[in-house]
């Protein structure tokens, strides 16, 4: 099997027990994935995109064979998440968002030490790996051969997370939400670093977050999830192109305002406003061919006495797209 990351059709079930009074609950089944399918290959970033609640959390950690799916299959460098479930995690680094098992009282460094002697690194080569790691991820430059970790800020804590993800040099990357409420350098410093992982070492990544904007900024491939199920995917390019009547002509504008809906209700398509401050509107036309219709507007709008702030031309974004799969329209 050539695929670092093989998924077919994982359904994961949660089963919580609410109480409604003194001596009564019911159980209450949340379908958190409901038969997703896709691949990683090796050298590939893939982006699973979707908002909170999506299961994003869920599918990392049933590769991670930290939770067992209900049915579906999952292979992580060719071994079976369930049956060789010791095979996968030899193959795995994983970070997750809520970072447990870092010793406060510890430094930077001797966790990174303490993680590999868990995990059986052998002791010469772990210290040169860590060195390497440290260096990487600039670690060293922010005080974690002193500094203890319970004296870290968030920035800091993602960093080692990744470094103890990095530890064993795994082929495989499996991070959720790797840059979750960072400051921008650290957010910067761990996507420069996962696209290098990737495009330079070869390494798969399955890369989660909800954040659009990043997603298209350093993923291959994006999974479009939501509700458990994945509603599309593509490049981001190709992910846009799905949708190309949705270009948008994006306007700002200001005036009195009154006379913006009539104007735009004589053209045959969909339209926001948005009032700014300062007596601004933002106008945001959906239509297939926003050329044909662009200075017709414009036109319109000066002969109107509106004052034109900018106005352009603009592909859909990621959001679009995400909004017109998961919600069958815009
Ligand atoms: N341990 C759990 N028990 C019950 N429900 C859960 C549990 N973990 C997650 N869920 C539910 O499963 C769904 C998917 O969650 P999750 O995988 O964490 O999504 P994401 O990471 O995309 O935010 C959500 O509706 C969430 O509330
Ligand atoms: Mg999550």
């Amino acid at each position: 099997m050539n695929d670092a990351v093989i998924v077919r059709n994982l359904v994961k079930k949660y089963r919580t027990k609410k109480r409604t009074g003194l001596f009564r609950s019911y159980t209450e089944i949340i379908e958190a994935l409901r038969g997703i399918s896709f691949t990683v290959n090796y050298g590939e970033i893939v982006g699973l995109l979707g908002p909170n609640g999506a299961g994003k959390t869920t599918t990392i950690k049933i590769l991670a064979t930290l939770l067992l799916p209900d049915s579906g299959e999952a292979y992580v460098a060719g071994h079976n998440v369930v049956k060789e479930a010791s095979k996968v995690r030899k193959k795995i680094g994983i970070m997750l968002t809520v970072e447990k098992g870092f010793y406060g009282k510890l430094t930077g460094r001797e966790n990174l030490e303490y993680f590999a002697a868990l995990y059986g690194l052998d002791r010469r080569k772990s210290r040169e790996r860590i060195d390497y790691i440290i260096k990487l991820l600039e670690l060293d430059k922010l005080g974690a051969d002193y500094k203890l970790f319970e004296e870290f800020s968030l920035g800091m804590k993602a960093r080692l997370s990744l470094a103890r993800a990095l530890l064993s040099n795994a082929p495989i990357l499996l991070l959720d939400e790797p840059t979750l409420g960072l400051d921008p350098p650290s957010a910067r410093k761990i996507r420069e670093l996962v696209k290098d992982l990737a495009h330079r070492e070869g390494k798969a990544i399955l890369y989660t977050t909800h954040n659009m904007f990043e997603a298209e900024l350093i993923c291959d491939r994006i999974l479009l999830i939501n509700r458990g199920i994945i509603v599309a995917e593509g490049t981001p390019h190709e992910l846009k192109m799905k949708i190309p009547k949705l270009r948008v002509v994006t306007i700002s504008i200001r005036g009195e305002g009154n006379g913006i809906h009539q104007i735009l209700h004589t053209l045959d398509a969909k339209y926001e406003i948005k009032a700014e401050e300062n007596g601004i509107y933002s106008v945001r036309i959906h239509a297939e061919k926003p050329e044909d219709i662009f200075n017709d507007i414009m036109k319109k709008l000066i002969a109107n006495k509106f004052e034109i702030i900018s106005a352009r031309i603009e592909e859909p974004t990621l959001e679009d797209v995400f909004i017109y799969f998961s919600e069958g329209s815009l």
